[in-house]
């Protein structure tokens, strides 16, 4: 068993059995932010054995792409209803539940997406607290057409009859809506009456219980072994640091790599960091000089992707042989890296980008790796790092790409051009903290275009690059929507920028979401 099994065991769980919608993991971060653990398993994977193994206290079945009415689309396991916990359907989830049970389910002329309202019958333990109109958020073709027998209604919309279903005596539940996103107001409400009211759970999961059970844990697994751990300055790498820092003390050594891409200030902020405030072992390589070799002449970004990942395994593996005998690689991979969506044609993904991470390491110096992020969502590492100590700023801090400025660089990278990106960089983002925007928005960077426009300032002629602004809302950076701002506060931005930063003479705002953009632009 590992750490990580050591650590769940103790805590209450919640199974959620996904078919395959796009929102399965908001269901177990809202469930999670509850206090309750949750995991997400494919349904094909959830059986008898699954069930034994994992000890449920109760169940949620996802929604999903395919129709209950068609042949060959995906069921529940049979093992899930003689389980004797809990269960809750939501849209798909619910579906095949009442088609499984018993009822029966119709392809409906009226589909609903978007907003709907629910109005409340009954007193259903799962909607206690609710007004009898709730806004909820619908997203379907299907409906339940006919109950299984022992289901009655306890709330409908206008084109669901069916829209909240129960078996109170055998605390079976069902709703056509997402109560997991924002869109139903009380939906978080709606999750907590499930978790906490029906299936009993405490709610035992804290980042303090966290905290503590992963530093024994990592105490266990590593014993009196040496650990590294690369530092992107990143979030997640930095709260693993700390965490095992607090864990192991000296017998951590963390590498940080300047490729030479990163942010102003971001090297020395990260190596005050680790090495004055929390006095862990840092090792500071200055890598620019190879990095920016290696891909002078380089503009496609598949290559430009490829050289970076390459060369910071090259460069960590040299350090670590310095160390010597390190036997445990630290990673701060989080829970969305570790959970497989369902593919139901089977079929390999598409690679948009090949991400940059430590990835190819552990392989290739034959190491032991220590995650103690693997079972955690983004904002439960924001949490655990307030736990650690870590400032708010910098566990808020928006996410930055492993290669960084290289991929908001589109054509050759060169250091002057990385010296104006990194400027104009540093006062967009001055701007949008000034303007008390920075915890609104996933992300936001500029761009460098390799592209001159000619301008005209004072009396004489400029011909100069063009930057263009990004700024994103986004759950988990899978989708994402582009930042509404004020238009005086794009012109203030773009006059500081042109005045402030010597070869710029014009910018422009991206106003593309995701899809059809990705949020990086390479
Ligand atoms: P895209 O551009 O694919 O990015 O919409 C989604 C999120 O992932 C980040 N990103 C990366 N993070 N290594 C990382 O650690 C990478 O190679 C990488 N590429 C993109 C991006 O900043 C955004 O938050």
């Amino acid at each position: 068993m590992s750490q990580h099994d050591d650590i769940v065991e103790t805590h209450e769980k919640l199974l959620i059995v996904d078919f395959g919608s796009q929102v399965t993991k908001l269901i177990a971060r809202r469930v999670r932010e509850s206090g309750v653990y949750s995991e997400v398993h494919p349904f094909n994977r959830v059986d008898a054995d699954l069930l034994k193994k994992f000890g449920p206290k109760g169940i949620i079945l996802s929604g999903g792409p395919s129709s209950v009415i068609g042949t060959g689309t995906p069921r529940a396991d049979e093992a899930i209803w003689s389980f004797g916990v809990p269960v809750l359907g939501i849209c798909y989830g619910q579906q095949t539940m009442c088609a499984q049970l018993g009822g029966a389910v119709e392809s409906s002329d009226h589909q609903e997406f978007g907003r709907a309202y629910l109005e409340t019958t009954g007193n259903s333990p799962l909607f206690s607290g609710l007004e009898e109109r709730e806004q909820v958020w619908m997203s379907h073709g299907d409906r339940v057409s006919k109950l299984p027998e022992g289901f009655e209604i306890i709330g409908l919309s206008q084109n669901a009859p069916y829209a909240g279903i129960a078996d109170e005596d055998r605390r079976f539940y069902g709703v056509q809506f997402h109560p997991e996103v924002v869109h139903t107001l009380n939906g978080a409400k709606i999750l907590r009456n499930f978790t906490h009211s029906i299936c009993g759970f405490k709610g035992d999961w804290t980042m303090a219980a966290f905290k503590g059970e992963m530093i024994k844990a990592i105490q266990d697994q590593v014993g009196d072994g040496k650990v590294i751990c690369g530092l992107s300055g990143g979030v997640d790498s930095s709260v693993a640091a700390v965490l095992i820092h607090e864990a192991i003390g000296d017998q951590l050594t963390c590498v940080y790599v300047d490729t030479g891409m990163m942010r102003k200030g971001e090297s020395e902020q990260v190596t005050s960091l680790f090495r004055d405030h929390y006095d862990i072992n840092l090792i500071h390589v200055d890598a620019s000089e190879q990095f920016l070799g290696l891909l002078q002449g380089v503009s496609d970004p598949e290559q430009k992707r490829k050289i970076i990942g390459g060369t910071f395994i090259d460069v960590f593996e040299a350090e670590a042989k310095k160390i010597g005998g390190a036997k445990f690689l630290a990673q701060g991979t989080l829970y969305p890296d570790v959970i497989e969506s369902v593919s139901f044609d089977g079929g390999p993904s598409v690679t948009i980008k090949s991400h940059h991470n430590v990835g190819g390491l552990p392989e290739r110096m034959d190491m032991e790796l220590v995650e103690p992020l693997r079972e955690l969502f983004k904002d439960e590492v924001r949490a655990l790092g307030q736990e650690l100590g870590l400032h708010q700023d910098f566990v808020e801090r928006h996410p930055f790409p492993g290669p960084g400025l290289a991929i908001r660089c589109p054509g050759d990278i060169t250091k002057e051009r990385l010296d104006i990106l990194r400027e104009a960089d540093w006062i967009y983002l001055d701007q949008i903290k000034k303007h008390n925007l920075y915890n609104d928005i996933w992300q936001a960077f500029a761009v460098l275009l390799p592209v001159k426009t000619v301008g005209v300032m004072g009396d004489g002629r400029t011909y100069d690059y063009v930057l263009a602004l990004r700024a994103v809302t986004s759950t988990d950076g899978m989708t994402a929507d582009y930042y509404p701002f004020e238009h005086s506060f794009l012109g203030e931005t773009a006059t500081r920028i042109i005045n402030e930063v010597r070869g710029v003479n014009r910018v422009v705002y991206d106003c593309t979401s995701k899809p059809p953009g990705t949020i990086e632009w390479e």
